[in-house]
């Protein structure tokens, strides 16, 4: 594992926000919330980088949010590792592979879930949830709604959250430099999606996550028919993005091979056809949002009219 502290005093500090955070999430706020409507189908939040399951100024205050606009709707906020710790860590360094492993068997071992149920995935979270629609269709996934995911994929970093600068830079480096290095692709979760346009081949090939859900190792036809059980794929893009790049990514797209600049139109890409998102779009169930603002700049009134509706579906 890669050390998050390059100083004593970025120790001391993160030492006492993890503290802080684990008290929030454990005195206040539970992985779960609501649960008493059985007329609303479930719903499934995965948080993003640097971010964890529950604290009310993030998750926990969308979980409440869900409950009360399905009026006692069943909510779970997944918590990788069963603890906010590492759950924090996961979003760095636990392999996306082991945490949709771990969350499928969790989902399945939750009765509340075994009918159905929606899922919204934040940042990383979005891809991470399209891997479990993938892999594990059981219990079934209706709508998959992703607030900002990566699903093409990142080819930069300019920001991590709740990591310090010096962290976040040494990162970048890293990915730079050596994201498909085989130790890197072990350690650190960004470079499992990290998509160097310049070098197709080798992200193909060196990539231990992204290049698999996207069928561009070979063409898996268990994951073209699991995802063709979603009811709605929904990916929403946040138009004045400035973390992801290139911001298109949200709506899985992604640039011409070759160079970093021009964006491929989604219908004349590789993955369109070969995990089978011609055939949902033609059917109606590719919805493509777009909201102005930065990365998962959500306020309570779009969250309402836009997505809720979603959650209230069948
Ligand atoms: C955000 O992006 C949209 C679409 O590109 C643009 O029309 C709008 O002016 C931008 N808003 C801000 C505040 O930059």
């Amino acid at each position: 594992m890669i050390s998050v502290c390059f100083s004593r005093c970025s120790c001391i500090l993160y030492f006492v926000l993890l503290i802080v955070a684990f008290v929030l999430g454990y005195i206040w706020w539970g992985p779960t919330k609501g649960g008493t409507n059985p007329d609303v189908l479930p719903v499934v939040l995965w948080h993003g980088m640097g971010d964890t399951c529950c604290v009310p100024f993030s998750l926990g205050g969308i979980m409440s949010l869900i409950v009360e606009q399905t009026k006692g709707g069943y909510v779970r906020s997944l918590e990788i590792g069963g603890n906010v710790v590492m759950d924090w860590e996961s979003g760095f360094f636990i392999h996306p592979n082991e945490q949709v492993d771990y969350v499928c068997k969790q989902l399945l071992q939750d009765e509340h879930l075994a009918k159905g149920y929606h899922a919204i995935g934040f940042s990383q979270g979005g891809q991470f949830l399209r891997a479990v629609a993938e892999r594990c269709p059981n219990p079934p996934m209706r709508n998959l709604i992703t607030l900002g995911g990566q699903h093409q994929g990142i080819f930069g970093l300019p920001m991590c959250p709740t990591l310090t600068e010096a962290s976040c830079d040494y990162i970048t480096r890293l990915l730079d430099n050596a994201a498909y290095a085989p130790v890197v692709q072990r350690s650190l979760v960004q470079a499992t999606y990290w998509h160097d346009p310049i070098m197709e081949n080798k992200y193909r090939l060196g990539s231990t996550f992204l290049s698999d859900i996207n069928n561009e190792l070979y063409i898996n036809e268990f994951y073209i028919e699991n995802l063709h059980k979603l009811k709605k794929f929904v990916m929403v893009q946040f138009l004045n993005d400035t973390i992801v790049q290139p911001k298109e990514s949200q709506w899985f797209q992604y640039y011409t091979t070759g160079q970093n600049k021009v964006i491929q139109p989604f219908t004349e890409s590789k993955v369109y056809k070969d995990l089978g998102l011609d055939k949902m779009h033609r059917q109606g169930k590719l919805v493509f949002l777009g909201v102005e603002g930065d990365h998962l700049a959500i306020s309570k009134a779009w969250f309402i009219k836009s997505i809720v509706p979603l959650l209230l579906e069948k």
